[in-house]
């Protein structure tokens, strides 16, 4: 490979980031960087078909298996579109984009980047406060806004909240998670989801999927579990919402039920230090986009405890692959291989099951790899599905 005089052939990439293996955190760090500060801007102005056109250039330019040197390396790779490849050219060429630059230091950017990393708060709300003129939290607890509970919490643990969580501190909420399911249904299954299933260093929440080996034995679960968790004093805050599920004639996955209806709970955990402050410190450094904030809300300052943001879902067993694929992300990667089902093989994935709109019949799956499978897709590890 090195020292090969003639100029290297195109890259070979599937159009599809379900097509692909995506390891985090790729070859080509300062053009996905780059692309992911527009697609986050073109979301927070509520345009998501210019963010979904600027995450699936960056979710390419991950699974590259080395580095981009010039822009003759990028014909014949899919996923790139004009804005997207000027961008590019501009990294290789100049080692900044003045547009991206420019994104970064604007104050809707920064203003709606603040509020949205409010939990509670999304783009919808964010953007009426900024119209109005708030940019800083100071400026929101000023205004005389009423906040629902989700935000109050926001508004209380928001330097926590907005302090990346480590793969230790994810481990040792995954201690007391276990310990607690454990306790109120022997027999139970938890399994680790998210970001760190897919082997990310941090994340911004910890993604538990729940369940049990015998059908029905997960009803209720999800109370038990609250319940326990409050009586140890381990939660901050909660919200849970219960499960709707019905499988139906019409199929799953359809546009109107891509959100799924799992029995969840939104948390925030109170995770007691053990060995925390430098662990923190370390994964505060792993992420450059971290929010900062100016002055020092409710912060970590001398407390022994931190907020975690914690994800908790049940599903029953005879749903769990589904779900275990669909809460594992990313959220680029469950996108393009819902599009490679309904487009590819006229079939609809949900977080629920796999629909054959053709034989008109569910197609039941008990692993990510039948999944995989069913949908005619080589299977794609977790480590390899950061798109
Ligand atoms: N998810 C979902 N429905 C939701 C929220 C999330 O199906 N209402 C799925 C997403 O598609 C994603 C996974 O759950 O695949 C985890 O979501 P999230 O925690 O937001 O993202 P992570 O990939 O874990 O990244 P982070 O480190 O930011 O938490
Ligand atoms: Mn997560
Ligand atoms: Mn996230
Ligand atoms: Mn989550």
């Amino acid at each position: 490979q090195q020292g090969d005089p003639v100029e290297a052939p195109a890259f070979l990439a599937a159009s599809y980031a379900c097509q692909r293996n995506t390891p985090q955190p790729g070859h080509n760090t300062l053009l996905t960087a780059a692309l992911s500060v527009l697609a986050e801007s073109a979301e927070l102005n509520g345009d998501e078909g210019r963010g979904l056109a600027f995450r699936r250039s960056e979710g390419l330019l991950r699974s590259l298996d080395r580095r981009v040197q010039g822009p003759a390396e990028l014909r014949g790779l899919p996923c790139l579109g004009d804005h997207s490849q000027r961008v590019i050219q501009d990294l290789l060429e100049n080692g900044v984009s003045s547009e991206v630059e420019e994104t970064k230091s604007s104050p809707r950017y920064r203003a709606m980047k603040l509020l949205t990393g409010i939990f509670g708060v999304g783009v919808k709300t964010a953007k009426r406060w900024f119209t109005e003129g708030i940019c800083s939290l100071a400026q929101l607890e000023t205004s005389g806004h009423s906040l629902n509970a989700a935000q109050q919490a926001g508004i209380k643990y928001y330097t926590d909240l907005n302090q990346p969580v480590s793969r230790e501190e994810a481990d040792a909420v995954s201690v007391m998670v276990e310990g607690v399911v454990h306790s109120v249904l022997p027999g139970a299954r938890v399994t680790l989801a998210g970001g760190f299933r897919r082997g990310k260093m941090s994340g911004h929440d910890v993604d538990f999927l729940i369940t049990h080996p015998d059908e029905g034995k997960e009803e209720g679960l999800i109370h038990k579990i609250i319940a326990c968790l409050e009586s140890r004093g381990l939660l901050l805050y909660q919200q849970t919402t219960r499960n709707t599920y019905r499988e139906s004639a019409k199929g799953a996955g359809r546009p109107s039920s891509s959100m799924d209806r799992f029995d969840r709970c939104f948390s925030i955990f109170k995770l007691t230090n053990d060995s925390s402050p430098e662990d923190t410190r370390r994964a505060q450094q792993q992420d450059p986009e971290r929010v900062r904030v100016e002055a020092d809300q409710t912060g970590s300052g001398g407390r022994p405890w931190r907020a975690v943001r914690v994800d908790l879902v049940v599903s029953p067993i005879s749903q769990f692959a589904f779900a275990l694929l669909g809460w594992t992300g990313s959220k680029l990667f469950e996108r393009e291989m819902r599009r490679w089902a309904v487009r590819e093989r006229s079939m609809s994935l949900s977080s629920h099951a796999l629909y054959d709109r053709n034989q008109e019949r569910y197609l039941r799956a008990s692993s990510e790899e039948e999944i995989f499978a069913h949908l005619g897709l080589e299977y794609v590890s977790p480590t390899g599905r950061n798109a």
